[in-house]
């Protein structure tokens, strides 16, 4: 008997829904919301309420373009946390609207485990996920972590940032050379024309397994502070190389700790999840530790870095596989846990 999953994403500022049918992702639908692109960055009041209004069309076109009925669905899978609180309040009291309603379980979602899940959404039937235990680096707007994965629902967080998030100093430091909001794609596109050996920034010594980035933005920004008393048209004439610079740093400082990770623990599958995993410089370095470590690794579609309800949905799945429901009382969290 076929399962079918819809799952639903509320979390920040994207409203997503999906269908999920045994693995297979049947529909993905994705709205962003524009209205944040004045302000810098998102606001959560904005969020809320473009949540409100998107996300009936978005349930409803990804209900249309996976070509199930309604009543088909088995479960309602929802973003329960970590994000905004208005955000998600969005979601899960829609999601427990519409389980009320079809009479089917609801699931609820831990965000961060869905990125890494995503690994696992097939596109045909015969797609396979990494298999375990392997690494996950999850890297994001909000996070960087180091995760030990040993089954859909056993994940461990090993190391991960002490105070500032990988996308995060892309973010910053892009706004202090004036490039808008996400900077992190725009430091992406800019680094390709770019020396990345032009500038020297800070790395951070800290134990074990974690990261810090907060060492890194202060750098960036003593060094432009200084080079701008001497020529104030200093970051113009030196953008690509100041964002090639910054690139490399962050790569460098993440796949250090991941090395040490996967060699102390002998693991050689290792994934990549968050937003920030759309970077060309990270991804091309997990295919280069492919070739010079002999990993394994799995690298999402771009359409799956992101925030989306796919792979919601398919954390949905396993968790309907081992009848893992929750009660209409559940309630979200905004707050980081794995
Ligand atoms: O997972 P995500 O979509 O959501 C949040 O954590 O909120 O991650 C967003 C982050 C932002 O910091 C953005 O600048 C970064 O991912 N990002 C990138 C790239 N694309 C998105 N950073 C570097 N290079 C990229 N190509």
């Amino acid at each position: 008997m076929s399962i079918t999953i819809l799952g639903i994403e509320s979390s920040c500022d994207d409203t997503s829904a999906a269908v999920i049918r045994d693995g297979v992702m049947l529909s993905n639908v994705i709205a962003g919301q524009a209205v944040h692109e004045a302000y810098g960055g998102v606001v959560p009041e904005l969020a809320s309420r473009a949540h409100q209004q998107n996300i009936i069309p978005v349930v409803a076109e990804a209900i249309r373009r996976a070509g199930v009925d309604r009543t088909e669905l088995d479960a309602i899978a929802f973003t329960c946390g970590p994000g905004l609180m208005g955000s998600l309040l969005v979601g899960v009291s829609f999601a427990k609207g519409l389980a009320t309603s079809l009479n089917i379980p609801m699931i609820d979602v831990n965000h961060l485990q869905a990125h890494v899940l995503a690994h696992f959404i097939r596109l045909k039937p015969d797609d396979k996920g990494p298999s375990f235990p392997f690494l996950c680096l999850l890297v994001s707007g909000g996070n960087s972590q180091i995760i030990k994965v040993s089954d859909y629902d056993d994940m461990e967080v090993i190391g991960q940032t002490i105070d500032d998030a990988a996308g995060e100093a892309f973010d910053k430091c892009a706004k202090v050379m004036g490039l808008g909001y996400p900077g992190g794609p725009v430091v992406n596109s800019l680094a390709a024309e770019g020396d990345p050996k032009a500038f020297a920034f800070s790395k951070p010594h800290v134990k074990g397994y974690d990261y810090s980035f907060s060492g890194l933005k202060t750098s960036f920004l003593y060094t432009l502070r200084d080079r701008l008393i001497q020529d104030p048209g200093f970051i113009e004439k030196n953008r690509a190389d100041l964002c090639a610079s910054l690139q490399a740093t962050v790569v460098d400082i993440l796949m250090a700790k991941l090395l040490k990770a996967a060699e102390d623990l002998g693991i050689k599958e290792v994934a990549l999840a968050g937003g920030v995993s759309a970077n060309t410089a990270l991804r091309d370095t997990f295919m280069d530790y492919a070739l010079r470590y002999g990993w394994t690794v799995h690298i999402p579609p771009l359409a799956f870095t992101t925030d989306n309800a796919a792979m919601v949905a398919i954390t949905g799945y396993f968790k309907y596989l081992k009848k893992d429901f929750c009660l209409i009382d559940t309630v979200p969290f905004s707050r980081v846990v794995i």
